[in-house]
């Protein structure tokens, strides 16, 4: 039997209104790189390709996502986080699509922080990130984005640009020891595994 959600999980799929894509896993080569600037906003295809963004992160429950990750070459990312199990102490950072974006550090100051990514599931790292960042780019319909953030939401916002640019956080690491499994990092404690 076919529980009422799951139903209408596949009508939505038949109809064309949702799609959970297969996120890429490191050590698959769409991950290394460089995604191309959209150069056409508001079309059909690219709503299509946030949309299945957007469900696809929620279905992971996850804090970001780049459109290299689905096997997209394009510079889109989306990320947001309101009530995440997977960011229990993570501060509110605004649901956002951000498309063909530029990144400017505001000062030289660098902070490690704890990292995972759908793409390298199971796994934790400390990665150093600029504390203060100003972002501008433009979302789906193509309007200006221009935003200057600190701590949390400047951590997002950098480790979902660097897939634009084909760098997944192990990269960024200065550190190996700290690179490891999320149960074996952090024992007993209930964070989801990627
Ligand atoms: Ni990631």
């Amino acid at each position: 039997m076919v529980s009422p959600c799951a139903q209408m999980e596949k009508a939505a799929k038949i109809l064309g209104t949702m799609a959970i894509r297969e996120v890429l896993k490191m050590g698959d080569p769409h991950l290394l790189a460089v995604a191309l600037p959209v150069r056409e906003f508001g079309t059909p295809e690219l709503n299509a390709l946030i949309e299945d963004m957007w469900d696809t992160m929620r279905d992971l429950d996850g804090a970001g996502l780049a459109a290299p990750q689905i096997g997209v070459g394009l510079r889109v990312v989306i990320f947001g986080i309101e009530d995440n199990a997977r960011y229990p102490e993570a501060p509110p950072v605004p649901l956002t699509v951000l498309i063909n974006p530029e990144l400017t550090p505001l000062g030289e100051d660098m902070e490690e922080g704890w990292e995972g990514c759908l793409s390298v599931p199971g796994m934790r790292g400390l990665v150093p990130r600029y504390r203060h960042l100003r972002y501008t780019g433009v979302d789906a319909a193509g309007h200006p984005i221009d935003r200057t953030v600190s701590d949390f939401h400047a951590r997002v916002v950098q480790h979902e640009v660097d897939h634009l640019d084909g760098i997944l956080y192990p990269r960024r690491i200065r550190d190996l020891t700290q690179f490891g499994f999320t149960d074996a990092l952090f024992p007993g404690q209930a964070i989801a595994d990627d």
